[in-house]
């Protein structure tokens, strides 16, 4: 039995929430399609693959899929969201992303700032810049940023 979605919640499940896309197929929809018409060992292809409804249902249900786009923005979403990743990746790169946060807000707190980190203390002007960010919280996220972006290999 199958229904449409009616809450946005439905349409969120597994990695189908991780990216808004503007002509995203409702992941339920494509359910449907999959169910009716691809058997367990046919090959799902999906010419315009948008933001991956199709590939990441297909995965969900076993079959094997293969998606195409034009955009390169589009292609980069699918393989994320189609992209299983292992738990010990996962912990890998969260114990990354902690350890090197940890440091650099260690050294923000004791003052004990990189070159990176004075070089681009000041904020850029951009449009509503002071009503989304307080000054000092703009001066620390561009400073956290730069000195990430500038031990990038
Ligand atoms: C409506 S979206 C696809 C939605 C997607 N099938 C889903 O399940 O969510 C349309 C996509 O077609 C892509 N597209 C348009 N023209 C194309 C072409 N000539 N070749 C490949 N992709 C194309 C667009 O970049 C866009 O991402």
């Amino acid at each position: 039995m199958f229904h449409l979605a009616r809450h946005p919640s439905e349409t969120f499940y597994a990695t189908h929430g991780l990216q808004s896309y503007a002509a995203k197929c409702s992941p339920p929809l494509v359910r449907y399609g999959l169910h009716y018409y691809a058997k367990p060992n046919e090959l799902v292809l999906d010419p315009m693959v948008g933001s991956d409804a199709t590939l990441v249902e297909a995965s969900l249900r076993g079959r094997h899929a293969i998606g195409f786009d034009i955009a390169p923005l589009a292609r980069l979403i699918a393989q994320v969201k189609a992209h299983p990743l292992h738990d010990e990746s996962i912990a890998y790169a969260a114990e990354k992303i902690i350890t090197r946060t940890q440091r650099d807000v260690f050294a923000l707190k004791t003052k004990r700032h990189t070159a990176a980190l004075d070089e681009c203390a000041t904020p850029p002007e951009f449009m509503n810049r002071d009503h989304w960010f307080h000054p000092h919280v703009a001066t620390q996220v561009l400073a956290e940023m730069g000195n990430a972006i500038s031990k990038l290999p």
